[in-house]
């Protein structure tokens, strides 16, 4: 009997992705956060996150007291903060208009422990978990620009599958510094494997 099958080829076309977006560690706060403090809008908490000039840390907490935090590491648009000199972490996603220069829109806030934790993370799923909260914070007293209520177009890596929505591999916190003042460890884990398997 004729095989229809036979006289054609098919091709499977595999595109596997192995990839997480750009890392940069150890990271930076974008430029137009230094020097600044950043409040929570609308709590009744006195949160404040207060950048340091040179980038690297910042003052985070409320009125019954403030903790060093630096900058970990920033993979697309997730940020990864430590506690200076502990094993306490803390990853959420930041949503960051350089045009809106003075409000942030975060998550928060995914706090974990990774014991004598020395280079950049790699698998990210398993602590950039999808935020229990969301914060707008303002460095401006007057009424936001961002829109209320907050919500957020993704909440967790590119790399990770739900819960939640993943954003996009290609999302970044845009820095605005100029460029001699760039970090200078920037790496992509990307790699991108394609395999052909064609049927006769
Ligand atoms: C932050 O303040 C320091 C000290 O006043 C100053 O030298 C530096 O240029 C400022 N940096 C930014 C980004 O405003
Ligand atoms: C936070 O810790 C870093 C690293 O030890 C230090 O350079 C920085 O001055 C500290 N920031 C504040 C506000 O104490
Ligand atoms: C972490 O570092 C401390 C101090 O070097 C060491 O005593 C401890 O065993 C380390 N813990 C792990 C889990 O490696
Ligand atoms: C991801 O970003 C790229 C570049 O901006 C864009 O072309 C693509 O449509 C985006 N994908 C999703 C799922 O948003």
């Amino acid at each position: 009997m004729y095989n229809y099958k036979e006289n054609l080829i098919y091709f499977i076309f595999v595109l596997i992705e192995v990839c997480a977006g750009v890392t940069e560690f150890p990271c930076q706060f974008p430029c137009q956060w230094r020097n600044k403090t950043f409040h929570r809008f609308e709590t009744t908490f006195e949160e404040a996150w207060t950048f340091s000039a040179d980038g690297k840390t910042s003052m985070l907490g409320d009125s019954e007291g403030r903790q060093n935090f630096s900058c970990y590491q920033i993979t697309e648009r997730f940020l990864i903060l430590r506690l200076k000199d502990r094993d306490f972490f803390k990853c959420f996603p930041i949503f960051y208009d350089p045009s809106i220069p003075l409000e942030i829109k975060a998550g928060g806030w995914n706090n974990f422990y990774s014991t004598n934790k020395t280079g950049a993370f790699t698998d990210l799923c398993p602590f950039c978990k999808v935020p229990d909260w969301l914060f707008l914070w303002t460095a401006d007293p007057g009424p936001p620009s961002t829109p209320l209520p907050l919500s957020l177009d993704c909440n967790r890596p590119s790399s990770c599958s739900p819960p939640g929505v993943v954003c996009n591999m290609s999302d970044t916190i845009p820095k605005t510094c100029p460029p001699t003042t760039e970090p200078t460890t920037t790496h992509s884990h990307c790699g991108k494997k394609k395999r052909m398997h064609p049927l006769n």
